[in-house]
């Protein structure tokens, strides 16, 4: 098998392989949850950096020719060093693509003020990474960041659909409008925010859109390997996909299903630290 690796700190890359596997149904894929040491979403820089790099040592060794980091603290925080400085060392023959650049790529096709929220968690927002990415691709583009630190374990928690809830989405939302009034679109720049979306557009003003990641990263990976062949003919396709998480398998089976729209059955992968 060379499978096509989905990474994520816990469950919430499950959103994004969601839309990959329905946009990309025929290859085989491994999805790792590192669900042991999330939320990544505090972490320093060093942390995330070592826990993804360990990450993606174990994908090449179960032989990933190319792995999607579907986290986006993990793309703010480590993808860049990994891409640049790790893989030429270890593995020059594979990729790694993270969630940040394609969807910087196409946001700002969104927006008709020319001013765009994205709603993070505290590492990505201080990363600073989405305002260098958008303004890289859309230099005229505002790009207005929140972190919203509570929704992740709102999510994790089972909270995300009670009344609690909704304080702490209509508190984020609120102080970022306060501040920048002529938002017209919001990034969910987070991959367990896809779960809020109905909570979010209650307390979105008028004509606001939302914009959740899974299909702009699908469509971008669905590019990606129509434009490298070589890479394409080295994943094999027999419609195959595992699941690994670094914690209990009983609790990510339990909470899967509510990312990925389907049960899964995971496997115990038990990392070195
Ligand atoms: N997967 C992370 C992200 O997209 C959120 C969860 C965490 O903090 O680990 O940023």
């Amino acid at each position: 098998m060379h499978p096509i690796g989905i990474f994520d700190s816990g469950y919430g890359g499950l959103t994004v392989f969601r839309a990959i596997a329905a946009r990309l149904p025929g290859y085989d894929y491994l999805y790792l949850g590192d669900n042991g040491r999330a939320p990544y979403g505090n972490r320093s820089f060093e942390t995330v950096y070592h826990y993804t790099l360990e990450c993606m040592e174990w994908f090449f060794k179960m032989g990933c020719p190319l792995v999607i980091v579907a986290c986006n603290t993990a793309s703010a925080k480590a993808l860049r060093t990994i891409q640049q400085r790790d893989l030429p060392l270890i593995a020059p023959d594979r990729r790694v693509l993270g969630v940040i650049r394609p969807t910087a790529e196409v946001i700002g096709n969104y927006t008709h003020t020319g001013s765009v929220g994205v709603l993070g968690t505290k590492g990505t927002v201080s990363s600073g990474s989405y305002k260098l990415e958008i303004n890289r691709f859309f230099p005229d583009v505002q790009v207005h960041q929140m972190a919203c630190p509570m929704w992740v374990p709102l999510i994790e928690n089972g909270e995300y659909l009670s009344d609690g809830a909704d304080y702490f989405v209509q508190k984020y939302l609120d102080k970022l409008f306060t501040a920048a009034p002529d938002i017209d679109t919001i990034l969910l720049a987070c991959t367990h925010y896809p779960l809020l979306m109905d909570k979010i557009k209650k307390y979105l003003p008028a004509g606001v859109q939302v914009v959740a990641q899974g299909e702009i990263v699908a469509d971008s990976l669905a590019d990606y390997l129509h434009r490298h062949p070589e890479m394409e003919s080295r994943i094999t396709r027999q419609g195959n996909r595992r699941f690994y998480t670094t914690d209990d398998t009983t609790d990510f089976d339990n909470h899967a299903t509510a990312f990925f729209g389907q049960r899964v059955r995971s496997e115990r992968l038990t990392t070195g630290s």
